[in-house]
């Protein structure tokens, strides 16, 4: 199959295009489109052929629910059996945005888009190119990121030409992400809303609604023995080619250690790469080094993270050594999609 790589702007929708770019999903077919997060792989999130479409493009396990993305808030009753209360004053503030609430299925959804389950995923993204498309596509795009599973989600059109050529009818391409990391995750079909995966939106801006959510705690360790509740954050996602180790510990004693490896490395001539940050970047030795920004700008890691990772496995690193991040806001994000990709290798110095 031959892919269309179209490059959009943010500013001017090109209306005919999506409108194209819709009649493609509507007929069964496949359109990777920008959010907000990360890109997303769409398809008619109604019709089971799509969905199966879906996972086998990506070579993704068929018990790994997709993400419903809506454009309109009044669409959301038409897929879903009840809306708790939570969930609607979650919708009025984070929605449109990078927040995905899980809810029980009605009828209309399909078990091919929710992995079998008797919940569905729905999300709303606040990227104006997504809400054109979901429009023209019908109303009800099912979404996972648009990469190749077990590669980091792109946040360009260029990682998505990457992982997805030949295997899906169109990219619409508007360069890089806003947020680079996926939404956060929050099942509402629970008693208190439970965080499944963190993002953006934090545990304390969803406690500033709600009073009380918990979190997974699946989340940050893979100690406990228990299965995440979304089925997605059991897989060993993310995964650079080297093997990558997150080093933790006061700044000068990570330097040191991080300097030891780097060193050994170039004896045996094994490519090392490091994840650093502009304040301490000048202070390790020769080797592949990139920085995620200032370290206080979390925004900035996010949005760098995956396409670090991406460039590692470009380069040919064998090894790659991270600093760790802070957990608090959005660093709770960064440090669970850094320790999965590392696959949960911590070194404390
Ligand atoms: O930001 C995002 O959420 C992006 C953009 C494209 O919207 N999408 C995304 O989708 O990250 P995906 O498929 O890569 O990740 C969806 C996660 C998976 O871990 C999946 O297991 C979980 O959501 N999930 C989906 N439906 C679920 C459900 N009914 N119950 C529990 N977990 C669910
Ligand atoms: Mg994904």
């Amino acid at each position: 199959m031959d892919t269309k790589w179209e490059k959009i702007s943010r500013e001017h929708i090109d209306e005919d295009l999506l409108r194209e770019a819709g009649e493609i999903i509507r007929r069964g077919g496949l359109v990777a489109f920008p959010t907000e997060t990360v890109y997303g792989l769409g398809g008619d999130a109604l019709n089971p052929e799509s969905s199966r479409k879906i996972y086998s493009a990506k070579g993704r396990p068929s018990d790994n629910p997709l993400i419903v993305h809506i454009a309109d808030l009044q669409d959301l009753d038409k897929i879903v059996s009840h809306i708790p209360k939570a969930a609607e004053a979650l919708a009025k503030h984070f929605w449109p945005g990078p927040l995905t609430m899980i809810f029980s299925k009605n009828e209309a959804v399909p078990y091919e888009t929710t992995g079998g389950l008797d919940t569905v995923a729905v999300r709303f993204p606040s990227d104006k190119t997504a809400q054109v498309l979901i429009k023209a596509a019908g109303g009800f795009v099912a979404a996972p990121s648009a990469n190749a599973s077990g590669r980091p989600s792109p946040t360009s059109g260029k990682h998505v030409f990457e992982d997805l050529q030949g295997r899906i009818e169109m990219i619409l391409d508007s360069g890089s992400c806003e947020i680079g990391l996926e939404s956060t995750i929050v099942d509402m079909t629970e008693d208190i809303p439970v965080i499944l995966r963190p993002g953006y939106v934090t545990e304390e801006m969803l406690e500033e609604v709600l009073c009380r959510v918990e979190v997974d705690r699946t989340i940050l360790s893979n100690l406990s023995g228990a299965a995440p509740k979304a089925p997605g954050m059991k897989y060993r996602h993310y995964a650079p080619k080297g093997e990558l180790v997150i080093v933790s510990g006061e700044s000068r004693r990570v330097t040191a250690y991080v300097n030891d490896r780097i060193k050994e490395g170039a004896a045996v001539g094994k490519k090392v790469g490091i994840i650093v940050t502009d304040e301490t970047i000048d202070s390790y030795e020769a080797c592949l080094k990139k920085s995620v920004g200032k370290r206080e700008d979390e925004a900035a890691v996010a949005r760098r993270l995956y396409e670090i990772l991406r460039e590692f496995d470009e380069e040919g690193a064998e090894a790659i050594y991270s600093e760790a991040f802070d957990y608090g806001g959005m660093g709770h994000a960064i440090m669970n999609r850094l320790l999965k990709a590392a696959g949960h290798r911590i070194i404390k110095v």
